[in-house]
């Protein structure tokens, strides 16, 4: 006889078919940025997160097998325990620097970083007040920590002011993505963080999309402007932009320490490998170079010329000012078919439906990437014209 948990499995899978949103994976072979090999056919690949095709870049590449030759394939314990090889901290103090902060962790993925870093700041006493459109991996931090969670309107810092009037709590802390990975849209950090001093609450922003791709040493959103930058945790991934793996957070010299001693995701979790970290350290030369920063400028161009173009004739490509290209149809089965039909044409561009983004925003996320060349967009434009707009 099935248990209560077997039959909600069996209710959920069934529910996610009927709705069109059953998920499964694909086996997509990485071949360049822009190519891949899925079913056995070669496919323009406009899903991929390797923004400034650096997964592939020879000192990427080089540096990680190096490190994975000198060090190992395993960091074989957690950072407290004896997975802190010298060089690693080295890495650390130059993250600090290109972001322009006291002090940097790494720690596993994007996903760890914004879980324990969140619930560490906040807890059963704290508010959080989050952008309904934030990354899963922020929320799941915010409801991990207990904190009174208050998500406001999408980039609607009017509801924001409010909440923050409004909350008896003495600790606050406001959580943003910086560039929203499935709009594309940025927020207004300059009035996040004036909202911060004005509420003397924390700002946790979560640069994932921005790194690499967008700062004058590719350091993702700068925060130059900030007079106080102690008030400010910035969390970053060096898996999309650039071309490797892990993420930082990076803040005042006490707040680092206080992670060190507190975050359980940084704590209780074997250090990334070795190779990842020589991935990381390559990757950080090359986004600070003059040709990357270059090439991030025509890829920011690239994808802006090409929404002007879709807009025009009608595509509803929402707010993006970034190389991620909302195609927002609404209906979950609508994007499913359509992604099958850009697959016939040759193109993987992967349908995003709810619970990813809100019900009735289902969609073709784009990600333009620099190793896309000219004919690859006009091919894709040409594609994506031929769709019926409603
Ligand atoms: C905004 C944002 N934050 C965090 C993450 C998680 O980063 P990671 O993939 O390194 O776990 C993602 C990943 O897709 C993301 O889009």
């Amino acid at each position: 006889m099935k248990n209560p948990i077997q039959k909600r499995i069996d209710l959920f899978l069934e529910e996610r078919e009927k709705s069109g949103t059953f998920r499964s994976l694909r086996e997509v072979t990485p071949i360049s940025a822009s190519r891949c090999e899925f079913r056995g056919n070669v496919y323009v690949n406009f899903s991929s997160n390797d923004y400034l095709a650096l997964s592939k870049h020879p000192r990427i590449v080089e540096e990680s097998l190096a490190w994975t030759e000198k060090f190992g394939a395993s960091s074989s314990a957690s950072r407290l325990v004896c997975g802190t090889i010298p060089e690693c901290v080295g890495i650390e103090m130059e993250i600090a620097r290109w972001k322009g902060f006291e002090k940097a962790i790494i720690l596993g993925s994007g996903y760890l970083a914004n879980c324990g870093a969140i619930s560490a700041l906040a807890g059963r006493k704290s508010a959080i007040f989050a952008d309904k459109l934030n990354h899963a991996s922020l929320n799941a931090g915010c409801i991990q920590s207990g904190a009174d969670f208050k998500r406001f309107a999408h980039l609607d810092y009017e509801n924001l002011g409010r909440f923050l009037r409004n909350s008896q709590s003495e600790e606050k802390l406001i959580v943003s993505d910086t560039v929203f990975s499935m709009d594309g849209d940025m927020a207004d950090i300059e009035k996040l963080y004036e909202l911060s001093e004005k509420y003397n609450a924390i700002l946790y922003l979560d640069d994932a999309h921005a790194t690499g791709v967008f700062g004058s040493r590719g350091e993702g959103s700068s925060l130059d402007f900030a007079d106080d930058k102690s008030r400010i945790v910035a969390m970053g991934t060096f898996s999309k932009g650039m071309g490797a793996y892990g993420a930082y957070l990076a803040g005042s010299e006490k707040i680092i320490a206080f992670f060190i001693n507190a975050c359980q995701s940084f704590i209780y979790s074997t250090a990334l490998p070795p190779a990842a970290y020589g991935a990381i350290k390559a990757g950080l030369e090359l986004v600070q170079s003059a040709e990357i920063r270059l090439s991030a400028k025509k890829l920011i161009e690239k994808s802006s010329r090409f929404v002007s173009d879709l807009r025009v004739k009608g595509f509803n490509c929402g707010n993006t000012g970034t190389q991620i290209i909302p195609l927002i149809f609404g209906d979950s089965m609508r994007v499913a078919g359509i992604s099958e039909k850009l697959l016939g044409d040759g193109i993987l561009a992967i349908p995003i439906r709810p619970p990813t983004v809100p019900e009735g925003g289902a969609r073709i996320r784009l990600s333009f990437n620099a190793g896309h060349e000219d004919g690859d967009i006009m091919f894709l434009k040409e594609k994506i014209l031929s769709l019926k707009v409603d």
